[in-house]
């Protein structure tokens, strides 16, 4: 679409959307601050909360919730156990997507990245947003060069709504370190505010690109989009359009077919980061689409997870402990993790939570994920039931890591229930391992995280 003609910019209205948006945020961060407290309070009196009621309230809470507050209630959920699972999947189920910026808007934070000339580096730029992004608005366009691209636009002043949204974050926290007895969430909140405020920086989600790109180059059954450099700010990511459908467009299709992108799915996730010691951290839907021959679109790089060689050695000596039994070695991956004070008991508990999220790739078989679970339920009972033996065992510290490589294999397992998927989850996983070892995986590391210029995980 062509631009038209220059009227002048409408200020008023454009600052009357952004303030009605902010406002928006800061009531919403309110309600969800009562409501947080509300929960707690009745945890800590040992009240029990009218369910379906606050299931509602808070729905009526996060209903109009857009942005970067969506994104922290998210992440709330998916620590295990932290809110009742009504609440959870209620959170589960919401999308995030701001709303849109207007055309002069745009135009004007396309000129502010690119220049007053911007528009004549395109030959086609959709007026109208193509996607809603949670920090801003994704558009249609063609580069001079004739290339398809999709331009991912940050709102402006994102960065102190973050902020905002992380002195919410703490207050929340605080709250629920009153009541909880069972985990020290002290790193996992240090975790979950480094990846948002991360996700602000456009120019390091382009270095993750890069690497992602490299880590993924045998694999052609995914793809990675390619950045424009040229055509990107700190605020704005110019990148390769990648076209493709929703994953959940597949769901009536045949078994194989479902299993053939399930089977790349696992790829997508699993390969980084048992061969390089990357994650992607949010496996919400849509974040990729399933391409015409069933290969995947890696899509939004704003939460990558590195991981050190040690860490990813834990991960996979547990494995190999609770394939063979072997006690000492699941004890040893747990103290390389930091865990202090292990009894009996309190390894039987890790162990639960272990053995559920490793079970498919314990399994030497065809399988499903897990049987008659629910894509929001998956991980819910266990986690509750690990959650309630922490209380008299605990407090425990978990790894920072852990947040979103749990979040991405729960994410995961649900896409494969919603799937129906029928695999060897055994064989792919260590197809995609190979002969690993914490000296090799290093090796590979420091190869593509410096061609692609991001700095090795500590
Ligand atoms: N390379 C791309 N090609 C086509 N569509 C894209 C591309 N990148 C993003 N999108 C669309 O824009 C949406 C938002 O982009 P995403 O990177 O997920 O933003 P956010 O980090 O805010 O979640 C995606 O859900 C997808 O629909
Ligand atoms: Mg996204």
């Amino acid at each position: 679409m062509a631009d038209k003609p220059e009227k002048p910019p409408k200020r008023l209205k454009d600052a009357n959307t952004l303030g009605g948006r902010m406002r928006r945020y800061a009531s919403t961060t309110v309600s969800l601050g009562g409501f947080a407290a509300k929960a707690a309070v009745n945890r800590a009196l040992g009240r029990e909360m009218d369910m379906a009621k606050s299931a509602s309230e808070l729905r009526a809470a996060l209903g109009g919730l857009k942005g970067p507050v969506m994104k922290v209630a998210q992440l709330l959920a998916t620590v295990p156990d932290l809110l009742p699972p009504e609440f959870a999947e209620e959170l589960a189920t919401l999308q995030s997507s701001a709303p849109p910026m207007g055309w002069p808007f745009v135009r004007r934070r396309m000129a502010a990245e690119l220049g007053p000339d911007w528009l004549t580096r395109f030959t086609r730029f959709d007026q109208e947003a193509s996607a809603a992004a949670s920090l801003g608005q994704v558009h249609r366009a063609v580069t001079k060069d004739g290339a398809e691209v999709a331009c991912k636009l940050q709102y402006p002043d994102m960065a102190s709504a973050v902020e905002a949204d992380l002195g919410q974050l703490d207050l929340a926290f605080a709250i629920f370190r009153r009541a909880e007895k069972a985990i020290d969430a002290e790193d996992m909140k240090g975790e979950i505010a480094a990846r948002l405020r991360e996700e602000l920086d456009y120019a390091l989600e382009a270095r993750h690109i890069a690497l992602y790109r490299q880590i993924l180059a045998d694999k052609p059954e995914i793809s990675v989009p390619d950045v424009i450099a040229k055509l990107s700010t700190q605020r704005l990511l110019t990148m390769g359009w990648l076209e493709g459908k929703r994953l959940l467009d597949f769901k009536g299709d045949t078994q194989d077919r479902r299993n053939a992108i399930a089977a790349n799915m696992f790829t997508a996730w699993w390969l980084p980061f048992v061969r390089f010691g990357a994650i992607h951290g949010d496996p919400h839907l849509g974040n990729y689409t399933v391409r015409d021959d069933l290969g995947i679109n890696l899509l939004d790089y704003g939460c990558i997870r590195t991981f050190s060689p040690s860490f990813v050695g834990g991960v996979i000596g547990l494995y190999r402990g609770l394939l063979a039994n072997d006690r000492a070695a699941q004890v040893a991956a747990y103290e390389t993790w930091g865990f202090k004070k292990l009894s009996n008991e309190l390894i039987d508990t890790l162990n639960i939570w272990a053995r559920f999220i490793y079970a498919p790739l314990l399994d030497d078989r065809v399988r499903t994920i897990a049987d008659g679970v629910s894509p929001a339920q998956y991980g819910r009972k266990e986690a509750f039931e690990v959650h309630s033996r922490l209380k008299t065992l605990g407090p425990v510290k978990p790894p920072r890591e852990f947040v979103f490589m749990d979040r991405a294999a729960i994410g995961l397992g649900a896409v494969f229930l919603h799937l129906g998927a029928e695999l060897n989850f055994y064989r792919l996983f260590n197809d995609a391992m190979g002969d690993f070892s914490e000296a090799a995986l290093a090796k590979r590391q420091r190869k593509v995280f410096a061609a692609a210029g991001v700095s090795l995980p500590a």
